[in-house]
């Protein structure tokens, strides 16, 4: 089956035509830059331009960077302000005309990752972190996704919250060098290993492909893998869960 799979980010919307039983892009993948953060408007418009782009009348799975409850919007971090509270379902279905699923960013990415990356099919308990503007999480235990967890929220030992401290934009914010942002990430990663106790560490984003960079600094007890589906896993993971 093809499903259309939107990735809605801090500064761009991508999508792409997923064949839902490979995880494979049937079609290129599509991106049009927007504001940062994006008006509610901006948005619409844009996931409308995405919808029109593919000629697209089926299914639209959504990755959206916030907590969706039932399809609701209910947090706004990186992103405008006025999303709280609004029936994203019920918005973004009305506005392509299509059947929606939106769902969290890293919930969908990391789905993705449990079903098509390296780390397929592993049953233990997981954390996918994708770092980059800000910090979201994805929880798996034996394949199943708890939903909605934000651990870029946690708030360190330090005083600092997570996603504040050690995210791509802090990174570059601060100007920190690879040495001096892998040992927070570590400072953050050991925090979450001794809160959860997961097996597995996958990280995703960009920050994923730099892995070589900073994991010599990294000293959890648990394995750290980079998540293999890189830009796609948001797009493909969206998809598989409409
Ligand atoms: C949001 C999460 C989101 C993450 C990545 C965080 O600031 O609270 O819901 O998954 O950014 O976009």
């Amino acid at each position: 089956m093809e499903v259309l799979g939107i990735d809605v980010g801090g500064s761009a919307i991508k999508g792409a035509i997923v064949n839902t039983l490979t995880g494979e892009l049937t079609a290129e993948r599509f991106r049009i830059p927007t504001s940062q953060p994006a008006t509610i408007d901006e948005t619409v418009e844009t996931v409308c331009k995405l919808v029109s782009h593919f000629s697209w009348k089926g299914k639209v799975g959504f990755g959206f960077p916030a907590v969706v409850q039932n399809g609701i919007v209910k947090t706004a971090a990186n992103i405008d302000k006025g999303f709280i509270g609004v029936d994203i379902n019920k918005l973004f279905s009305k506005a392509t005309g299509c059947e929606v699923n939106v769902l969290n960013d890293a919930d969908v990415a990391g789905y993705a990752e449990l079903k098509f990356g390296a780390v397929k099919d592993f049953k233990g308990l997981a954390i996918f972190l994708t770092i980059g503007t800000g910090i979201g999480s994805a929880l798996f235990s034996n394949g199943q996704l708890i939903p909605n967890s934000e651990l870029g929220h946690i708030y360190l030992k330090n005083g600092k919250k997570g996603e504040h401290f050690t995210s791509d934009s802090a990174r570059k914010r601060e100007e920190l060098d690879w040495v001096t942002w892998g040992k927070r990430f570590n400072k953050y990663l050991i925090y979450l290993e001794q809160l959860f106790y997961p097996e597995l560490f996958i990280i995703g984003g960009g920050t994923s492909k730099k892995l070589d960079k900073f994991e010599m600094h990294l000293e959890t007890n648990c394995r750290v893998e980079a998540a293999t589906l890189l830009n796609n896993a948001g797009i493909v993971g969206a998809a598989l869960l409409a």
